[in-house]
């Protein structure tokens, strides 16, 4: 049968082609999945049962009962736990739900950016973000970060130094709490000293708080949002990483000008009603209790993580102990590029971030990357470790040594 072509069709400037998906990677150390253990399954039956059983019929129409910012009582659950975890001090108006914070990050993004505009963000950032960035043909400022994130003096003098170019960045856009990559979270001084530089030079701040419930302490520092006195930031935040990434629920809590202007982008006449009906139900009664079971879960996991490295890598794989989250950053030794291995790791079944494509700076990044420990199993963390060990020591020589015996190493 003859095939009909449309590429002849597709108009210039389109994204390129996405490659067929070919299933998850014997060990699976990449994205941002969670354990599938941890799914509260049997929760999330229940509260589907209830709700729909109670509210079904809601779903005749567009939006549910509660309009284009999304079902209003999963918001005024937002609402009170974001016054009581976050200092947010906000009301369930202010919150539109979202298909993921993906979609948030499109919202904003669509709302406030145009081709040559400057954004600021953590030098080392989440891939999601600085494609959005790369395609949009946005600069991107990367600021380093220490163990207390990202750096004030840097950004103070970045943003001097744009101004005396003519230059307003957009926004600087901040995953402060549990940052993705590198799991630091930004000191309570440093959130003010960011708001103080923001409002001084007239740039909004967008902050990215998906993780900020997995604490291993369960403490958090306030939100940015909640410090600030001059309305100056966007908060997003998901149910991704708190109860499963497949639901697509994220949120966005902003002033009503800049929310209605996303509204505006947002032509998809609601995000899924179900999803957003199981969880409101859900995480009345359970929330809390569950994310608590979820952290030492998670917590354990990135324990085995760090144990197979440290039999494996020994010291040649240098990390922070990060405190909560779903990523362990790495550094390897500067002979090992991560691409290369990456590639090399795939062929033998080992999927892992590499650095470059989780950073602004690729050059810094180049023999980094990032595990997620929260979806592969403890045998697969301890097993898909020791495979990538072999495969780094076979391109690069290292490790040298394994569980305390010498490996030859060819490279
Ligand atoms: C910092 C950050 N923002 C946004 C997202 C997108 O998450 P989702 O669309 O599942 O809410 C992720 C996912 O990993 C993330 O790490």
């Amino acid at each position: 049968m003859m095939t009909f072509d449309f590429e002849p069709l597709v108009p210039a400037g389109a994204p390129a082609p996405t490659a067929k998906w070919k299933g998850l990677a014997r060990y699976n150390f990449i994205g941002g999945n969670n354990d599938p253990d941890g799914v509260p399954v049997e929760g999330l039956t229940a509260a589907a049962q209830a709700v729909l059983t109670r509210e079904g019929r809601d779903l005749a129409t567009y939006g549910l009962n509660s309009g284009p910012q999304g079902y209003r009582p999963l918001r005024e659950f937002l609402a009170k736990k974001l016054a009581r975890d976050a200092g947010i001090k906000t009301s369930f108006d202010d919150i539109m739900l979202v298909s993921g914070s993906l979609q948030a990050l499109d919202l904003v993004n669509g709302a406030l950016l145009a081709r040559g505009d400057t954004v600021i963000c953590e030098r080392d950032c989440y891939e999601g973000t600085l494609n959005r960035y790369k395609k949009l043909g946005v600069n991107v400022v990367g600021m380093p970060l220490d163990k207390d994130g990202m750096r004030m003096d840097v950004l103070e003098a970045a943003l001097a130094e744009l101004k005396a170019k003519g230059v307003r960045p957009k926004f600087i856009y901040t995953i402060p709490t549990v940052q993705n990559p590198t799991g630091t979270i930004l000191s309570l001084e440093r959130r003010h000293q960011m708001l103080a530089l923001a409002e001084r030079y007239g740039v909004p701040i967008f902050e990215d708080d998906c993780y900020s419930d997995l604490t291993w302490s369960g403490e958090r520092p306030s939100a940015i949002h909640a410090l600030s006195k001059t309305r100056n930031v966007i908060h997003i935040g998901s149910f991704s990483k708190s109860i499963a990434p497949a639901l697509r629920v994220g949120f966005i809590v902003a002033p009503w000008q800049i929310m209605a202007r996303m509204l505006a982008l947002k032509t998809d006449a609601g995000s899924g009603a179900l999803e957003q009906m199981v969880l409101a139900e859900y995480c009345a009664a359970h929330f809390d209790t569950h994310v608590s079971e979820l952290r030492k879960r998670l917590q354990k996991k990135l324990d085995t993580l760090v144990d197979a490295l440290g039999e494996q890598f020994g010291t040649a794989a240098e990390f922070d102990y990060p405190p909560g989250g779903i990523f362990l950053w790495v550094k390897l030794p500067d002979n090992v590029d991560i691409m290369r291995l990456n590639e090399a790791a795939l062929a033998a079944g080992v999927a892992i971030n590499p650095g470059p494509n989780w950073s602004a700076d690729p050059v810094w990044s180049r023999s980094r990357m990032r595990l997620c420990f929260a979806s592969p199993s403890h045998e697969d963390i301890r097993a898909g470790i020791a495979v990538l060990a072999d495969v780094c020591n076979k391109e690069f020589g290292v490790p040298t040594r394994s569980a305390n015996v010498a490996r030859s190493g060819n490279a």
